[in-house]
């Protein structure tokens, strides 16, 4: 695995390579990850990998300072999975002068759900993964379905600036018991760990509500909201939304539930594709 520090050094390296298939991470690699990385592998003729933890996407109070940085063993855990090559830059090979010029997406998709509690998220998300595809200028480039609007955004990204890359959604990976793999479940105690797949629950039970022939689905979000909220975690949104564009469904629009929760510290997200057919 070839790990480049700055831009030059990773367009010296791909010069070689035609058709990159690309998966960004902030590391503290997980199986999730990592079976981003093994999908990538058939989609291009080199496997690229990103580590940057991205300032620019962090709110002032957010864990930027503590997000886990897991070096030896993220090296360790690409290496055995076959990434060909790592960009890992620092703060300043990616931004040597202050970033800016960012990326400003769609505000109906940007600014509701995560961008409505974590304002100014998808600027700094949308602003270093162009910068990132700008570096690694891939073919291909995989996100995970767990941060569903992530992956709109950055399609709507994509599709409006007429970017030549194809952007694959992968599912999300879980535990065993359900919980959605995320670098932040590291945050968890034993208690609150054993506690999080409420989370998901929650969601399936929105999408049994919903399967079962309930029509209001505002009294879905909200019994979603209180039982989350009577067990301890403080709930900032449980609800339903149409698949398309997650704006307020009309009768018959494909759905999907989306979740956005904190359990002690830890602010935790998933989503659930509801498939009304089954
Ligand atoms: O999903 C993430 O890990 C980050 O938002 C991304 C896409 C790597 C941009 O920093």
């Amino acid at each position: 695995m070839y790990i480049a520090r700055t831009i030059a050094e990773l367009r010296e390296h791909l010069g070689a390579y035609r058709r990159p298939a690309f998966v960004p991470t902030m590391g503290n690699l997980h199986d999730g990850h990592l079976d981003l990385v093994r999908r990538a592998k058939p989609l291009g003729d080199a496997t690229v990998v990103s580590i940057f933890v991205n300032r620019l996407q962090f709110l002032p109070h957010e864990d930027f300072d503590t997000y886990p940085r897991t070096w030896d063993s993220d090296c360790e855990k690409l290496r055995a999975t076959g990434c060909d090559v790592l960009f890992a830059p620092d703060e300043k090979a990616l931004y040597p002068e202050p970033q800016t010029c960012k990326v400003h997406p769609d505000p109906v998709l940007a600014n509701i759900l995560e961008g409505h509690f974590r304002p100014g998220f998808f600027i700094g998300v949308c602003t270093v993964v162009m910068k990132l595809f700008s570096c690694v200028q891939p073919a291909t480039a995989l996100f995970g379905k767990k941060d569903y609007q992530q992956l709109m955004i950055i399609r709507h990204m994509v599709r409006q600036f007429a970017l030549p890359i194809e952007i694959v959604g992968v599912e999300t990976l879980r535990a065993t018991d359900g919980l959605a793999l995320s670098s932040r479940n590291g945050y968890l105690s034993e208690t609150e760990r054993a506690e999080s797949v409420q989370l998901s629950k929650a969601l399936q039970a929105m999408a049994e509500a919903v399967r079962s022939g309930e029509r209001d689905l505002q009294a879905v979000e909200t019994r979603a909201m209180e039982a989350l909220g009577k067990r301890g975690w403080q709930p900032d949104y449980l609800v339903l939304r149409r698949r398309s564009d997650l704006q307020a469904p009309s009768p018959g629009d494909p759905l999907v539930a989306l979740a956005a929760a904190r359990l002690g510290a830890t602010r935790l997200i998933d989503n659930l594709e509801i498939d009304t057919q089954s």
